[in-house]
């Protein structure tokens, strides 16, 4: 028994932040964060929406997409570091949104790995028989722990949600899951405050990273894991139909393309449209270019994230 995609959604808030307004809010400029990072925009909740908002419209898309009823999934995760309140978790909010009653719902937090984490557990409940609908969303509003006075993160992240439903299967679609972490660099990235680490001042927790060492990090374990997915799977570079990396920065996506030998027509970015989402990123790539029509089925994907932990994680997905 294996797990296969059956449908995708993605939601990106209203609110949009161009790099020409982050210009009059700290001492950057657009030329900076495009060419450092591929960033133009990035979207951002409104006072009065949540994670949970972000997570349940993505779901609403990808419970459409496959066809389904709510009342049909009986198996919802959600890889998210920014969940609306300490519990109820983000997925029972999202199931209590859906109508959905009794299954169970919960979420991870593995940063922006979070997604991957999220499929690769989930790919894992349906494969031995606990699911048979599982709804996966990766979903951050990050914008509610970024430090807006540090330039050297404000610019960097925006919020989002993605989400997949993986449906039961004779032949694989998911077809290979590698994760991975490592604290030792706990304090490379990292929000400054959380339950039980209680915040130091009114400011609440505040996002923190030591961006070039992350970048090393994130393209040699990166590139590690790539050669590892490759490898234990008899695939050559080149053999993969679309690369949907973590959308932190595009020369970190430009180094990995390298790596696999993929032209950059191969490779999803969604960077310019809405910054680093943490968790949402992967799943929201995955939904823009499913519905455009470049992936289509019977494509060989690989998924990717890197993040905060560091954790780290890849998907080979068979469309
Ligand atoms: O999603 C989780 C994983 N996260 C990542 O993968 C992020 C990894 N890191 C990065 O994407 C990059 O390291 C950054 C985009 C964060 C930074 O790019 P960089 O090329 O590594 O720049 P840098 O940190 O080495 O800084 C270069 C210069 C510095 O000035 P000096 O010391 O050379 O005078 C910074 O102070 O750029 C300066 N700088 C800025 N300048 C204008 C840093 N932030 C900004 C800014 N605007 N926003």
């Amino acid at each position: 028994m294996y797990s296969r995609i059956a449908g995708t959604g993605k939601y990106l808030p209203e609110r949009v932040l161009t790099n020409f307004d982050l210009e009059a809010m700290v001492d950057t400029t657009d030329e900076w964060i495009r060419t450092r990072t591929g960033i133009e925009r990035r979207h951002l909740v409104a006072d009065d929406e949540f994670t949970s908002d972000l997570a349940y419209n993505a779901s609403l898309a990808a419970i459409e997409d496959a066809g389904l009823d709510p009342r049909d999934i009986d198996f919802i995760l959600v890889g998210t570091t920014t969940p609306d309140l300490i519990f109820p978790n983000v997925g029972c909010l999202v199931q209590e949104r859906l109508g959905i009653r009794g299954v169970p719902a919960f979420s991870l937090e593995a940063a922006c790995s979070g997604f991957l984490y999220a499929l690769g557990v989930a790919d894992q409940f349906v494969r031995g028989g606990q699911a048979k609908c599982a709804l996966v969303i990766g979903a951050e509003a990050m914008s509610r722990i970024v430090d807006w006075t540090d330039r050297e993160t404000c610019v960097l992240f925006g919020d989002g949600a993605g989400a997949v439903i993986l449906e039961r299967a004779d032949d694989p679609g998911i077809m290979y899951s590698s994760l991975g972490a490592d604290g030792r660099y706990r304090d490379l990235l990292y929000a400054s405050s959380g339950v039980s680490v209680a915040p130091k001042d009114k400011e609440g927790a505040a996002l923190r990273m030591k961006g070039n060492e992350v970048f090393k990090v994130a393209v040699k374990t990166l590139g590690y894991m790539v050669d590892e997915v490759l490898e234990k799977n008899g695939l050559e570079q080149g053999e993969i139909d679309w690369f949907i990396p973590h959308q932190a920065n595009i020369r970190i996506i430009q180094a990995m393309a390298r790596r696999l030998q993929m032209p950059m027509e191969r490779v999803v970015l969604t960077i310019k449209e809405h910054g680093n989402t943490s968790a949402a990123s992967v799943p929201m790539a995955l939904d823009t270019a499913i519905r455009d029509g470049r992936i289509k089925r019977g494509d060989l994907l690989l998924l990717e994230a890197f993040g905060g932990g560091f954790t780290w994680g890849a998907s080979l997905v068979r469309y």
